[in-house]
């Protein structure tokens, strides 16, 4: 026995991994192990006998079993020692620079302009992008032999033979959600409604789908003053300096009497800047609106009247971030939009600086 003792524990102690140890285990005390089967002579024995090496056997085996289980302990120890030290993570490194997306400089703008409005006491509305004709033109005064329906290089949506439903057009301007937001919450309204409108022209100044943002006011006493000073505070809040407009006479079928607005701008040296200098940039239309708009809305023209304007969000964002070209906007050009795109963390406030 003392020979079984000495032989195992030397094998146990130079067990070189795991797999070895559970050979040894099997070997000595498994169930055709050596051990075993000293322990299975002990019926051969006499009482007497027996009565030693009974209890000797099991305190042999005992202790086989627990230096079995302090070598693994030991092995398992020494494998995670050999991990610890050569598997290694320095928490402290920056984190791998991941590529992150920007805000497209219309999505951008459209929030500043939505920010300037809000603070003015304006609410957003919107209306869909393929509007009927009704909307699109008749209720806004302009009837089906009006020249500004070939004007404006509408897009007609396709009709099957025999559909006759009313003709459906890509909206050519903002202005039908004025109608839309009008007849829903009736007067007074004060509204901006920006989105896509689709017009058929293509260079450099003009794309087939671009962005405006419509404005719309309709109180009992609302008049162009009212009309040029909210202008006035939008621009100069959006372009972070005092900004001066010129009106001109101009005609909208929709607004009596219209003015195309200019604001105040030099060139110095090829670089426009907004609010100073003596030149004149046109940028938007505008008026009183038309009794007929308000009739078709819903609106008694003898007890409300106001003002709409509409601008262009794609040239408004041009002037600002000084983009060229009206193109590049909708090319979906990686370079482009990481160039002039904007982070997401940079959410437009008034207070912050637009
Ligand atoms: N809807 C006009 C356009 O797209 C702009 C406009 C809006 C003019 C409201 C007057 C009043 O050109």
């Amino acid at each position: 026995m003392d020979d079984l003792k000495s032989k195992y524990l030397s094998l146990i102690a130079d067990a070189a991994d795991e797999s070895a140890i559970e050979d040894l285990r099997v070997q000595a005390v498994g169930k055709k192990g050596e051990i075993s089967l000293k322990m299975r002579e002990l019926g051969k024995m006499t009482p007497e006998e027996r009565q030693v090496a009974g209890p000797a056997l099991n305190a042999l085996k005992d202790e086989i079993n627990s230096a079995l289980s302090a070598k693994k302990a030991a092995l398992a120890d020494a494998a995670l020692d050999e991990r610890l030290r050569s598997e290694w993570l320095d928490v402290t490194l920056p984190a791998r620079d991941g590529r992150v997306g920007t805000i497209h400089p219309i999505s951008q703008v459209t929030e500043e302009v939505s920010a300037i409005f809000a603070d003015m006491g304006f609410a957003v509305a919107e209306g869909p992008q393929i509007e009927s004709d009704w909307y699109n033109f008749d209720a806004l005064n302009i009837p089906g032999h009006h020249p500004a329906r070939a004007e404006m290089d509408t897009f007609y949506t396709h009709r099957a033979e025999g559909d006759d439903r009313p003709p459906h057009v890509l909206r050519t301007h903002t202005s039908p959600v004025q109608i839309r937001s009008m007849e829903a919450g009736g007067a007074p309204i004060r509204i901006i409604c920006p989105g896509r409108v689709y017009r058929a022209d293509y260079d450099q100044t003009h794309t087939p789908m671009f962005n405006q943002v419509e404005g719309l006011a309709i109180d009992k006493d609302i008049s162009m003053a009212n009309l040029k000073w909210t202008l006035e505070e939008f621009f100069s809040a959006y372009f972070g300096a005092r900004v001066k407009t010129r009106f001109r006479a101009s005609h909208f079928p929709f607004t009596e009497p219209s003015a195309e607005v200019d604001i105040q701008c030099s060139w110095v040296d090829g670089q426009l800047k907004v609010g100073e200098g003596d030149g004149w940039l046109e940028v938007l239309g505008s008026g009183m609106v038309h009794p007929k708009v308000l009739q078709a809305a819903k609106i008694d023209p003898d007890q409300w009247q106001g003002f709409a304007f509409g601008v262009g969000i794609d040239r408004i964002a041009m002037l600002k971030y000084g983009i060229p070209d009206l193109r590049a906007f909708f090319d979906s050009d990686l370079r482009w939009l990481r160039h002039y795109g904007f982070s997401a963390l940079q959410v437009p406030t008034l207070h912050g600086g637009l």
